[in-house]
């Protein structure tokens, strides 16, 4: 049965009576789509327990406009976490979890400052931040994160080494729309010729073509590229297409492979 719980103070409750089950932990900030559903199923069935929370997280935006804009889908949200045997929605308030007015944060000074970092001032420290808390208050015994967002996810494996957590950070591929687009909750916002026209983005990231030809292609197709770079064996992406930001990346062998078989994306 799924519990909803929007008070920290009927969590520590709850969190106290689960004792030494393992409890795995799904965070996220709402409008959960395929890609989250992939992340908690695996969650469901790894451990005793499954919590996931909904907060749209106010620190990690650069752009008040864009929260402002984020997609709430509560309803459904609450219906696709009781359908895949979530136990607990927690959905706490800004106020509770921010009790210091984001006084104390975490910061990463070397990879958070690349790719999204160059572009979105402050939004992993914010990220980082949240993270903790949201580890500390659920105390669990493994979280899940989407490779979706890989820098991210590679900034909380981090932070969670770096400060001894007792957690396993477990990564989980990405889910894609029939198309080949990463599933969004930002794709919500999409107009729907936006939406046709975004398939060009994780095609041309696939192709053998070099990261500058790339991103010109992309500009020339009317996305706005914050960039297109290749860091560690892996290709990342970044562009707008209108109001929406959209991010991909994928491991560099599958560009190779395409050079090798000639494929040409369109
Ligand atoms: P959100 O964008 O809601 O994503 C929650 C989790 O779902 C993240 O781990 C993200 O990588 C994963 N995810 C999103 N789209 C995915 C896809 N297409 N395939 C697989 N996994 C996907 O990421 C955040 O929220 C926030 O930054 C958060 C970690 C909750 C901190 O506020």
């Amino acid at each position: 049965m799924l519990q909803i719980i929007d008070s920290l103070e009927a969590w520590r409750r709850q969190r106290g009576a689960l004792g030494r089950k393992n409890l795995g932990f799904v965070p996220t900030m709402g409008a959960l789509h395929e890609g989250h559903a992939s992340l908690l199923e695996r969650s469901v069935a790894e451990n005793d327990v499954t919590v996931l929370s909904v907060f749209v997280n106010p620190t990690q935006f650069d752009q008040s406009d864009d929260l402002a804009r984020y997609p709430k889908t509560m309803d459904a949200d609450r219906r696709l976490a009781k359908s895949l045997g979530v136990d607990y929605l927690l959905c706490p308030d800004g106020r509770e979890i921010y009790p210091d007015d984001y006084a104390y944060k975490v910061t990463e000074s070397s990879f958070s400052r690349q790719l999204c970092g160059i572009h979105r001032a402050g939004h992993f420290d914010g990220v980082l931040t949240v993270v903790l808390k949201l580890l500390n208050l659920v105390r669990p015994r493994r979280a899940y994160f989407g490779e979706k967002d890989f820098q991210q996810l590679e900034l909380v494996r981090g932070m969670v080494d770096a400060f001894f957590l007792d957690i396993e950070i477990v990564g989980c591929p990405t889910v894609r729309e029939a198309d080949g687009l990463a599933a969004s909750s930002r794709n919500h916002n999409l107009t729907s010729a936006e939406r046709a026209r975004a398939r060009a983005f994780p095609r041309l990231l696939r192709s053998s073509k070099r990261t500058d030809d790339i991103a010109r292609r992309l500009e020339e197709k009317g996305f706005r590229v914050d960039y297109v770079d290749d860091i560690g064996g892996r290709r990342f992406g970044a562009v707008h297409l209108g109001e929406v930001r959209l991010i991909d990346n994928l491991p560099l062998p599958t560009a190779i492979e395409r050079v090798a078989s000639q494929e040409e994306p369109s």
